[in-house]
């Protein structure tokens, strides 16, 4: 007997797959892949999972197809950090057996983190899928054992097949989750449950529900404090766009209002609205540490290219934002620790109209101007790849990002102080906040062999450009 040979077969497919990925990874071709970004080291991810805090360190878990860079049958890849700015590359926590591992939450506790997930489970009848929710345990945050009394939890009130992307949080000895659902007749819902223990759930309300016009499916709920409300967040599938509004292939938003935990009824007090505003950004989903809400969100869209794949990864995580309530909306500010990225300042200066600037593949802009006058900036791979024009109208008081070809996504933008652009740009991605966080837009850009701006603008606009340094394996 050798010392692998008493492993279980799920432990030899573990060790495998670590072989494998580090083998593959030296095919990867490094032009598109982010420098300060989560991304996979090879193949596919989707949405974020399980972000936590766990023995002094932020975990983040994803939606993760190892062997190519379409979805597959679902992994959880695993990245931490001990700042939400640099992260390391740890272990696939999950792999799929008969379930696929698909989204879900995390829980810390003295004894280990548990990461509870929906098993997604083929079945040879209509609508060929079952979908329950299954926990793993971990002592040590790294490796993780699934539950032998799994699925914990087997099916919606009204019995829907679509049942998942459990987020799990403690309150008062109690612990709670909401599930993404759907009524009867395919109108997107989110459920809560309560459990003493996390292996057997009461059923407690509707947390919320699509009136009809509000989409079929709510996928990824989060539901939390913040500032003295509570938030409601999920992803919508089926949104009809509106003028500028819910222009992806799904969204992700909020609904603002009130909580009783003795009556578990979410009373809403301000409608749905979309939390980014940018091409590619779905799935979202908090953590809250010392006081602070975070959120990262899947920096990619459903059924659009990703010009990566070719490249053996596809898909990434936003940069982490720090959720605040501002009057009836929620703004993201950059987490504050990116700072430690900064490198040098490249930049700081008057830019005259058609002025050009070059830029390295990673960098930090400030952007400052007169903001009863128009802004117009091109920003475009030094060596090719794609192109977005940055434009603020005064009269229209819109934020446009233009990718071209009437690819654009805009917001009106009505600053809470602070009237400055801070935007990041990493090797293919776009990242424009505005003011104090107010309008946030998350887009993908190619740029091959660093950044070129013009300013198209008929102004001078000052920018200070910091370069950033390497955060992400
Ligand atoms: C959202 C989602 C989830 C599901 C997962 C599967 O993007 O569709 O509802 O759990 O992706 O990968």
């Amino acid at each position: 007997l050798n010392a692998t040979s008493i492993l279980s077969n799920y432990e030899n497919a573990k060790i495998e797959l670590e072989e494998y990925i580090e083998n593959k990874k030296k095919e990867v071709n490094p032009r598109f892949r982010p420098l300060y970004h989560v991304a996979p080291p090879v193949g596919w991810m989707n949405d974020p999972n399980g972000f936590s805090f766990h023995n002094g360190e932020f975990h983040l878990f994803y939606q993760f197809y190892p062997y190519d860079s379409v979805w597959g049958p679902m992994h959880w890849g695993h990245v931490s950090s001990p700042d939400l700015v640099h992260w390391k590359q740890l272990p696939t926590a999950l792999l799929p057996e008969k379930e696929q591992c698909f989204s879900g939450s995390a829980i810390s506790q003295e004894n280990g983190l548990t990461l509870m997930y929906t098993g997604r489970v083929a079945i040879d009848v209509e609508p060929y899928f079952n979908e329950t929710q299954y926990l793993a345990f971990s002592d040590d945050g790294i490796n993780f054992y699934k539950y032998d009394g799994n699925p914990v939890l087997s099916r919606a009130p009204n019995g829907s097949p679509d049942f998942r992307d459990p987020k799990i949080w403690m309150y008062e000895d109690y612990y709670y989750v909401v599930i993404g659902s759907q009524t009867t007749d395919k109108r997107g819902r989110v459920l809560l449950y309560k459990s003493s223990d996390m292996k057997s759930w009461n059923f407690l309300s509707v947390l919320g529900e699509s009136n009809g016009d509000m989409g079929y499916m709510w996928e990824c709920p989060d539901f939390f404090e913040l500032d003295g409300k509570f938030v409601l967040l999920m992803s919508p599938q089926g949104l009809e766009p509106q003028g500028d509004r819910y222009k992806n292939t799904h969204q992700t938003g909020y609904i603002i209002g009130n909580f009783n935990y003795d009556t578990n009824e979410f009373e809403q007090e301000v409608a749905f609205q979309e939390i980014d505003f940018g091409h590619d950004f779905y799935a979202a989903t908090t953590t809250e540490v010392n006081g602070k809400r975070y959120l990262i969100g899947w920096f990619s869209m459903w059924d659009e290219p990703h010009p990566e794949d070719v490249d053996g990864w596809a898909g990434m995580a936003t940069l982490v934002r720090e959720l605040r309530i501002v009057g009836s909306r929620i703004t993201m500010q950059p987490v504050e620790e990116i700072v430690t990225l900064r490198n040098q300042i490249v930049l700081d200066s008057d830019i005259e109209p058609n002025q050009i600037l070059v830029f390295g593949k990673a960098v930090e802009l400030i952007i400052n101007s007169d903001i009863n006058q128009k802004v117009d900036l091109l920003l475009e791979g030094r060596k090719g790849g794609s192109k977005a024009w940055l434009r603020w109208d005064p009269e229209t008081r819109k934020v446009t990002i233009d990718r071209g070809s009437g690819d654009i996504r805009q917001v009106e933008w009505y600053p809470n102080g602070s009237i400055h652009w801070q935007i990041f740009l990493d090797t293919s991605s776009l990242e424009l906040f505005c003011g104090e966080g107010e309008v946030v837009f998350s887009s993908r850009v190619y740029a091959l062999g660093g950044w070129k701006l013009t300013n198209e603008s008929n102004q001078t606009v000052h920018i200070k450009a910091n370069s950033l340094k390497r955060s992400t394996p």
